[in-house]
Parts: structure tokens; sequence; C-alpha cells
């Protein structure tokens, strides 16, 4: 039986991302990413929600005409109603909820989180059960997926995000936002073993903290003169990535070691970088574990990771309808 054409909006943070999947395949994936944010150094929550409006209807346009399809050829639309930031989820969720109206299509909303895992299934088959390793600006989370949406988590952050804290110590470096790509690209013509930054938590459970990275970092550039910071820039972000990569590597492989399951879910705008992917890689080999991550185009947030899992609640008969609600965090 050959699957739906779904449509997949995204608009929880600072992307306007729409994608068109049919069989399976993705069709189109526009995103528009907001550059308003880089001068403040952070996204901000009003002029997100503004820049979606403005430009919702424009990427729509542009998905559909990418895929060659004509807006009453698409079978369901899915939607990501949460957890993200309430004005811009809105913007998609109206939309979306019109798209549904007009077009007599069912509506499926999409969590945001379970997007960045199932984005794996895009290019790889699906596969329980197995763990899963979201790192993105907002989350990192260790959750055991059973099935398709049976999912229980494993481990958590208690304070910041991995990819808030590439960002935030980027800001300190000097970094233009988001810093993650910058930094890791910096990384790669540096030394790991230049500055010692601790790995808060590594032996300890499941759960993650990076706030206390963030401090010793700043304390760190303190002492040292900024033409010092500047010639060893790419040191320092090599430090930086090691430290953050070695917990999320270790953790990783702890929660795999304790569900017992042989395969490892990679996902979030942070499994973009090419430290973790190296070392995860190494570990999986290590323990003899097979990893999935998405192609990056499909790490950081976009409409066809919306567009797939969509597909995959509406196979499991998860559909929604107008009053659907979005819903700004993880534990609403
Ligand atoms: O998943 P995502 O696009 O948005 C959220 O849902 O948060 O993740 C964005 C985060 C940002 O913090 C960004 O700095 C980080 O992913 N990021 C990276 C890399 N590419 C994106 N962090 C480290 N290395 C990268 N190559
Ligand atoms: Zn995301």
């Amino acid at each position: 039986m050959s699957s739906p054409t779904v449509l997949g909006i995204e608009s929880s943070c600072d992307e306007t991302a729409v994608a068109v999947l049919r069989d399976g395949r993705v069709l189109s994936n526009v995103i528009a990413t907001q550059t308003i944010h880089r001068k403040y150094g952070g996204v901000v929550p009003e002029l997100a929600s503004r820049a979606h409006h403005k430009t919702i209807t424009d990427t729509v346009d542009q998905a559909l005409q990418d895929a060659g399809l004509g807006p009453d050829e698409i079978d369901v639309v899915g939607v990501a109603n949460g957890p993200g930031l309430m004005g811009s989820l809105l913007v998609g969720l109206s939309f979306a909820k019109g798209f549904s109206l007009a077009y007599g299509k069912p509506l499926v909303g999409v969590n945001h989180l379970d997007a960045h895992i199932y984005a794996n299934f895009i290019e790889h088959q699906e596969r329980y059960p197995a763990v899963a390793l979201i790192v993105s600006g907002g989350h990192t989370r260790l959750v055991r997926v059973d099935g398709p949406f049976d999912h229980t988590t494993m481990g958590a952050t208690r304070d910041d995000a991995a990819g808030e804290a590439f960002d935030k110590i980027g800001k300190m470096l000097g970094l233009e936002y988001p810093a993650g790509p910058e930094i890791d690209r910096l990384s790669q013509g540096g030394d790991p073993q230049f500055a010692q930054y601790p790995r808060a938590m590594i032996r300890e459970g499941l759960d993650f903290s990076f706030s206390g990275l963030k401090t010793s970092v700043l304390y760190d550039l303190k002492d040292r003169p900024p033409e010092e910071v500047r010639a060893s820039l790419a040191d320092l972000c090599a430090s930086v990535s090691a430290a953050i990569v070695d917990v999320l590597v270790e953790k990783a492989r702890r929660a795999v070691c304790e569900a017992g399951v042989g395969t490892l879910l990679l996902s979030g705008g942070v499994s973009a970088n090419s430290m973790l992917r190296a070392r995860m890689a190494t570990m999986a080999e290590e323990e003899g574990i097979e990893i999935q991550v998405p192609s990056m185009i499909y790490c950081t947030d976009n409409g066809a990771m919306i567009a797939k899992t969509a597909e995959i609640r509406y196979r499991e008969g998860l559909v929604d309808d107008l009053s659907m609600q979005p819903y700004a965090s993880a534990a609403d």
C-alpha cells in the first residue's frame, strides 16, 4: 500500500520550514531561517512570530511548487504544535488548520521532539526498540522508543541544552548566533586537550548538566588576555566541543546498555556536529550497535521531519481536529 502525500509545517522556533513527502520520499523541503535574531544573540519570541507570519504563505507555496503538486493533491496536513514558542507555533498551526479546512484534509499534530527522532526514518528503516538521543538548541534528552510513539524518557538536561551551551559559549567567544556550526568548523583545526573543561555528571545517571561548563569557560576566558583568546580560538572551540561530546557519547553508551537495545537514533541540530558523529560512530562499533543519524539537512529544524512523523502518526490512526492547541513546554 502506498503512503499518503503529506505536507509538513514547522514553525516552533526560528525556522519557517515546509516539506512535501509522497510515498515516503521527500519531494520538497523549504527552510526559511530567520536572520533577524543574530543581532540580539538569541531568538526574540515576538520577532520570531512576526517573521513566521510574513513567510508562511510563500514557504508553503514554494514547497508545493518544488514538489510539482497543487494543494488539492495533499492527503494529510502535519504541523508541529509543540513544544516551542507559543506565538510561533500559533502561526504554523493556524495556517495548517486553514489548509485542512479549505481543502478538507486530515490534520495531524506533531511533537517537535518526536519529529527529531523520526527524522531518522526519512532515510533509514524504522527500527524498534531503540534509544534516541535528541540534542538540539532547546533540548537534550535520552528516550527509549519501544514502538511508534511508545516513548519513555531515560534522562534529560537539568539546565542548559547541549545546543544552548554551544550557542552561549560561542557568544562569549564573539561568534554569531547560532554558534554551534561555527564552533564545529573551528574545532576541526584545534586541539581538544588545550583547555580542560568539566564533564559534569559524566559518571552519574542519565541526566545532563551543561550550565557549569558555561561558567567554567567564562572564568577561563577572563584569565586569558584577549589576544591569546583570539590566537587560540580553534583550540578553545575544540576543547569546548570535546567537553560536550564526551558527556553525550558516554551517556548514550550507558543508555543503550541499560535499555539493552541494538539501535541508537541520534537527532536534533547538534547531531550535525562532526566530532559528535565521529565519536558516536566509534562508540557504536565498540558496543556492536547500529547507529542511525539523519543527513545534515534533516538534523536541524525542517519540514520533512514533521511530514515524516505525521505520516507515521496517520498510519497509526493518530489524527487530530481543528480543536488542536499549541503547547510551550515538553512537559505539557
Ligand atoms: O534542532 P535545532 O535546529 O533547533 C531546536 O529545536 O533547538 O537545533 C539548533 C541547535 C543550535 O543550538 C545550533 O547551534 C546547534 O543546533 N547546531 C550545532 C551544529 N549545527 C547546529 N551544534 C554543534 N555543531 C553543529 N554542527
Ligand atoms: Zn528542533
